[in-house]
Formats: structure tokens, sequence, C-alpha cells
């Protein structure tokens, strides 16, 4: 099995990283623009593989496509970061040239790959890479969820004072402030969440999560990548041991929760084939509002790509 990870910064490498950790693909092929960045970081991880007693052959190049070719996995991470004061979306003139061109060339040279977006405004990179490919939406989707679910749990691990592992969540919507935690479908080794914490303390939870991302930018001056690498090695781990496990992933929909044509983040089956099943929800009146209003802001964005006249 090969996985290839476009963009050798901050997320691409971590990712990578945790991939080769993982011992469970052959090879691992990290590309970047920048001469010398993938090889160099591809050389420092593989030289981890006797100490953390893995196999994965892990190799940088520098543009050279050719070197991904057949690949089962393509993870896109390729793209500007935000800075303080940005919003995700701000990077949608830049960003969307470099996945549409990086796209462009992954399958090209593997036609049968699954690709999963990390670069943002997420939702509308998927779609671009999807109008890109020109194949079925179940091999092209994008990683947001797991990390704003992940954000969520850890949060509510550290009030309840429990292990994160213990936390069950579900998150839709859009990888944006107009993210959708569901307190409903949030449980704590099985018991509902809203037993075990005041509601004024899960809203500020919920509200500190829809801007887990901002938070950290503004710690860094720029945005995460240990979770967000983490996140998407694991959609990568389910798909190439086909795992079939349950995760919310930026997919697009076509009639799920009565709207079409859109990138969104939903929960989905992930196996070898990609996604292999939504699964839609029976949200109540006050989440499917907020669930649509997560759609409206991802639409407003969908519009600049449309205005960019790429496609
Ligand atoms: P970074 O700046 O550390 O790395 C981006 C890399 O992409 C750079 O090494 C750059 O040389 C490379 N690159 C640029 N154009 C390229 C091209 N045409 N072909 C190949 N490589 C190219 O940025 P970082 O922190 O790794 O973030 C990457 C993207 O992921 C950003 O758009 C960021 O907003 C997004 N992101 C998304 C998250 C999510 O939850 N979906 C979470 C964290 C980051
Ligand atoms: C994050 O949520 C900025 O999308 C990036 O960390």
């Amino acid at each position: 099995m090969k996985v290839t990870v476009i963009g050798a910064g901050n997320v691409g490498a971590t990712c990578a990283n945790v991939i080769a950790h993982g011992d469970y693909v052959n090879e691992v092929i990290l590309l970047d623009i920048k001469e010398g960045t993938a090889e160099g970081k591809a050389l420092d991880i593989w030289e981890t593989a006797h100490i953390n007693n893995y196999s994965t052959r892990v190799k940088g190049v520098t543009n050279d496509y050719a070197a991904t070719a057949n690949s089962d996995v393509v993870v896109i991470t390729s793209g500007l970061p935000r800075k303080p004061g940005m919003s995700r979306d701000d990077l949608i003139s830049t960003n969307a040239g470099i996945v549409k061109s990086v796209t462009e060339q992954v399958v090209k040279h593997s036609p049968n790959t699954i690709i999963i977006i990390v670069s943002n405004p997420l939702d509308v990179m998927c779609y671009c890479a999807f109008l890109t490919a020109k194949i079925p939406s179940s091999r092209v989707f994008g990683m947001a969820g797991i990390l704003d679910t992940a954000r969520y749990e850890s949060f509510l691990a550290e009030a309840l004072n429990c292990s994160p592992k213990d936390i069950q969540a579900v998150l839709m919507g859009g990888h944006g402030d107009t993210m959708v935690p569901l307190p409903r479908y949030t449980t704590v080794a099985g018991i509902p969440v809203t037993e075990m914490i005041a509601p004024d303390k899960l809203n500020a939870i919920i509200d500190r999560t829809k801007k887990g991302g901002g938070e950290i930018v503004n710690l860094l001056g720029t945005s995460a990548w240990y979770a967000p690498g983490a996140a998407a090695a694991q959609m990568v781990e389910a798909i190439i041991k086909d795992e079939k496990r349950i995760f919310p992933c930026c997919a697009l929909l076509n009639g799920e929760y009565g709207m079409k044509n859109i990138y969104l983040g939903v929960p989905v089956k992930l196996g070898k084939n990609g996604i292999e099943e939504i699964f839609t929800l029976q949200l109540n009146a006050e989440e499917s509002k907020l669930l649509t209003d997560s759609a409206a802001a991802v639409k407003e964005v969908m519009d600049v790509l449309d205005g960019m006249k790429m496609f």
C-alpha cells in the first residue's frame, strides 16, 4: 500500500510521520514545491524507523508526481495556513489555485486514488478538488470533523476530569465558526453529557470548540498541526485497513439533510472504497437550523470560488 502526502509543511509532515509510525503501509511519499523541504523532512522521519520500530519507507520529492504514481490514498495539505486576524475563508484566492493544480497532477498519476483534502477553506477546497478530479465524490472528501470533535472532546475531558477516550461526540457542519457540536449526541462512557455538566459550562466548551482553530493561531501565529496531522492520518488508516470506522468528514451531500451539491461535515463510514455511507441523523428543529446556517456560510465561500471562474 502506498500513501502520498502533498505539502511537507507543518500538517503534511506531521501526517506523514503519524502514518509511518502506524506501520500499515509500505511507502509514504511526501511532496512539496519547495526544493529540499520534503526530502529533508522525509529523511528525518525515515531515520526514526529503527528507534520507533516501523518499516514504512518515507521518501520526499520536490514536485515529482511520477514518484506518487498509483497511490492508494493522497492527502492534500498544500496551501497557505491562517495568520492571526485571518479567517480560513481569506485563504481561498491562493489555495484554490494550489488545490486545483495539485489535484490535476494527483489524478493524472493515481487515477484510482482516494483524495483527502486538508487545505483551507476546507469545505470549499473539497468542492474545488472534486470539480478538478472528476472522480466519484466517495473518493474526494475532507478532514475537519475529526479535528473539531477531538478539540471538543479534549475540552470536555478537562472539564470533567476524565479520560478523553471515554467521550464520544458528533459534530457537523462546515469547518468554521458555524460548526455544529451536538450535545444531544455526546456521551461520556454512554452517559449523556448533559447529565454530567452544567448547561453554562457546556455552552462555554461548545463556543471554545467553534473557535478552537483561532485559539491556536493566536498562540502560535500560524495554525495547528499535531492534531490536524493525526486526524488526517486516522482517516488514512481507516481506509487502508478497511476499518469501516464512523467519523465526521466533509462529504458531498446529495439530498442528505435536504441539501445537494455542497460539501459539509457529516458522519460517514470510511473503508477501502472511501466514503461507503453517509448517515442522516434525525436532527431536531434547533439542530437543523444550526446546520442550515453553517451550510449558508459554506455556500458564501463556494460563491467566491464560482466567481473565480476556474471551472
Ligand atoms: P505550511 O505552510 O506549514 O505548509 C504548507 C506547505 O504547502 C508548504 O510547505 C508549501 O511549500 C506547500 N505548498 C504550497 N504550494 C504547493 C504546491 N503547489 N505543491 C506542493 N506543495 C505546495 O501550512 P500547514 O500549517 O501545513 O497548513 C496547510 C494547510 O492546511 C493550510 O491551508 C491550513 O489552513 C490547512 N489546515 C486545515 C486544517 C483542517 O482541519 N482541515 C487544520 C490545519 C490546517
Ligand atoms: C484549524 O482548525 C486552521 O483549520 C485550521 O486548526
